[in-house]
Formats: C-alpha cells, structure tokens, sequence
C-alpha cells in the first residue's frame, strides 16, 4: 500500500471511530480519502490550491482565515504542513477554533536534527518557497514552544523514521496535541512580542555560507 494509506491507518489508529476529521493542507487529498473509508466517516480537506485529485470534501483556503464554523471537528489534521504556513500560530489558532472540545489535532512535522536533515528540508524549501512561501523547519523544543504558544499542550508525541519515506529521508515526528484553555487564557494575547517568539522559537536558520551560495530566505 502507498504513504497516504499508511499515514491514514496511522492517523485512524489515534482517533475514535465516526470522527469528524478535517485535514488541512490535504494535498492531493488521498490521505483524507483514506481516512473517510477507515473511520466511516466524510473527511473535509482544506488546501491553498484549487483541486485535489481525490474525490473528497474539499474547501479553497486563503492561508488564514478555515472557512468552517466554530467548534465542529474531532480532530484536525496537519501533515507535514505547518513548516509551510508563514505564521504557525495563526494557522494554530484557527485549528483551536474549529476544534470541539476534547478535540485533538495530529501532526507531522519534518525536523532538520542533523545536517542530513538541513540539506533534505533545504531542498524541499527550494521546491516549495516560489509556491507557498519560504518554509520554517523547527526542532523538537521550537514545535514545544510553538504549540505551548498557541495555547495546546502535547498528549503524546514520537518520533518516526527518517526512511519511511526514502523519496524525502528526513527526521520526522508525530505528535498530538489538544487545546488547553487554561495556557490559552495565559498566552493568547495580542502581544506581538510573543508571536515573534512563536514564529522564531527554534526556526532552523541555514548556515551563512548556504544562505550567500543558495539565496536561502528562511527565518
Ligand atoms: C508537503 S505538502 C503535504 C500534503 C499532504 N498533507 C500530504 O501529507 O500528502 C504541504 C501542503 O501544505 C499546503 N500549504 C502550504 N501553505 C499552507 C498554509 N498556509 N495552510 C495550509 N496548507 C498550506 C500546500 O499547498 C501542500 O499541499
């Protein structure tokens, strides 16, 4: 079976059955067509292009503002999307807002540990960066603060093996995280100190040479 299957199976595994999922940036949409069929349930996917090319419940997205009512989601999904948005807060914020209560979200994030990992997620940022933007990559204590920022805490987290995917061989992990009001009411200010705390906490800076060489832009 293909990654989108198995990425379903996995995401499946983590949520009750019959539960209303959205996954935003979905993609292509096959992980989302996936799931529908495993959890019995339709699965809205939500993307900055036009089309996906699965035949799924699929929205148009601006980039910041889900146009989706609150509180009407399970669980949100984000794989491998939040080193694309240019500001993982917002984008965080809105997944808080459509979440019920008790709602999780699950995360894949791609997570440059060693330099092997800096030249894969370099490379994916030459791909991306004309299309969506440049992308910020974090390390394992950037998301933590990123998340903690957006006023989530993690339920569990792990990491994945870098050669689940040998087309792209970087370090990966896994995490879920569910809202919590209480560091929401601490954190969700309009201080826009904290949000550039947020966007910069760990953001992989590339090195001086490859920035000058490559014309990198990431922050
Ligand atoms: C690496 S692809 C992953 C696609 C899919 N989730 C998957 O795992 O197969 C990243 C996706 O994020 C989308 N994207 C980029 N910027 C975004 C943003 N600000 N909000 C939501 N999705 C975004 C892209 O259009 C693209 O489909």
């Amino acid at each position: 079976m293909g990654r989108a299957y198995d990425m379903a199976l996995e995401v499946a595994r983590a949520l009750p059955p019959r539960a209303n999922v959205l996954d935003v940036g979905c993609g292509n949409g096959f992980i989302a067509h996936h799931l529908s069929g495993m959890l019995g349930t339709t699965v809205v996917g939500l993307d900055v292009g036009d089309s996906t090319a699965a035949r799924i419940n699929y929205l148009p997205y601006d980039g910041r503002h889900f146009p989706l009512k609150d509180q009407s989601f399970d669980a949100v999904l984000l794989c491998y999307v939040l080193h694309h948005a240019q500001d993982a807060v917002l984008v965080l914020n809105e997944v808080s807002r459509v979440l019920r209560d008790g709602g999780v979200a699950i995360i894949y994030e791609d997570i440059p540990s060693l330099w092997w990992d800096r030249m894969v997620c370099w490379t994916h940022n030459r791909q991306w960066r004309g299309r969506t933007g440049p992308c910020t990559f974090r390390l394992e204590q950037g998301w933590r603060k990123t998340f903690t920022l957006a006023g989530f805490e993690i339920v569990s987290e792990r990491a994945l093996s870098r050669w689940r995917n040998l087309a792209h061989p970087v370090a990966r992990r896994f995490y879920v995280i569910r809202s919590n009001q209480r560091t929401r009411d601490l954190t969700q200010t309009d201080n826009p100190a904290l949000q550039q705390v947020a966007d910069h906490a760990q953001a992989v800076r590339f090195p001086k040479w490859a920035d000058r060489k490559y014309g990198l832009d990431v922050p």
